[in-house]
């Protein structure tokens, strides 16, 4: 039975309306995600970071769309309440449309996500959103850094130049006209994110595009002091890697000197 409490497409439409700032994390299993659903995460993203944080991989083009399938199902056992996104992995649906239904199709028949996320505001993509909502498949769009495009982009920040800020506008009003529900605004500056969140009815979530996004969304893995490099714009609330070689420590020594178990 569908739970009344869980975030719907709509609630996130609402509260940019009020301005009630959406929460979001990333989640790659059962046990993150049940604890980011009891804390109040509004929108768990499985994000294709998880190539990274979770597999090791030193992007995110490695990643497959069985592995995001299993990390998305997992990540659903362990959410009541958030809304949960899957990201559609690097060339699962650049090739063609048809290629883009079959993948986000597979998501939504083999996960309980609600919605996919894809990359990029190119023409090529316009369409493909287009086409995945006609057919009933909620998508969120993501503009400004794209990591899928890291070998053309890199990692720098995107919109400095007057024209890539035109740019990355016009994609931001297409991607909301072709029928994305959201957009992840990355490593843009604070201004482009505000003139953008201004002019979408759509919220924009924000991962290092300042405080005038309509929510902000952070890889879990930074947020807990995981990762062994944080993105220039990322912000650690816990040192977890200190945390868990402490507990080892002791357990290793309390072992050893046969004080656990106790007998
Ligand atoms: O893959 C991911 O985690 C993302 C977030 C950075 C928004 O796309």
């Amino acid at each position: 039975m569908a739970n009344s409490m869980a975030v719907t497409i709509q609630q996130l439409a609402k509260w940019k309306q009020k301005r009630r700032p959406i929460i979001s994390l990333t989640a790659w299993d059962y046990s993150l995600a049940q604890v980011l659903d009891a804390a109040g995460v509004d929108l768990i993203l499985v994000g294709d970071s998880l190539a990274m944080v979770a597999l090791g991989h030193s992007s995110t083009l490695p990643v497959t769309l069985d592995e995001m399938i299993h990390h998305a199902a997992a990540v659903c056992r362990g959410t009541k309440r958030a809304l949960v996104v899957c990201d559609l992995p690097f060339m699962s649906y650049q090739a063609s449309v048809s290629q883009a239904i079959a993948s986000a199709g597979r998501v939504l028949k083999e996960t309980d996500v609600s919605a996919v996320k894809l990359e990029g505001g190119h023409p090529r993509i316009l369409h493909t959103v287009d086409e995945l909502t006609a057919v009933g498949i909620p998508v969120m769009g993501h503009v400004g850094l794209t990591p899928q495009s890291v070998r053309t982009l890199g990692y720098k920040q995107q919109g400095q130049t007057t024209s890539e800020a035109h740019r990355i506008i016009d994609e931001a009003i297409a991607l909301e006209q072709a029928g994305a529900f959201s957009l992840v605004l990355e490593h843009i500056p604070r201004d482009l994110a505000a003139t953008i969140t201004d002019k979408l009815t759509i919220p924009t979530i924000g991962i290092g595009a300042g405080d005038r996004c309509d929510g902000q969304v952070l890889v879990t893995a930074d947020l807990l002091g995981l990762s062994a490099k944080l993105p220039p714009f990322a912000k650690s609330y816990v040192n977890l890697r200190q945390i868990i070689t402490d507990a080892v420590t002791d357990f290793t020594q309390e072992v050893t000197e046969g004080k656990f178990p106790e007998h």
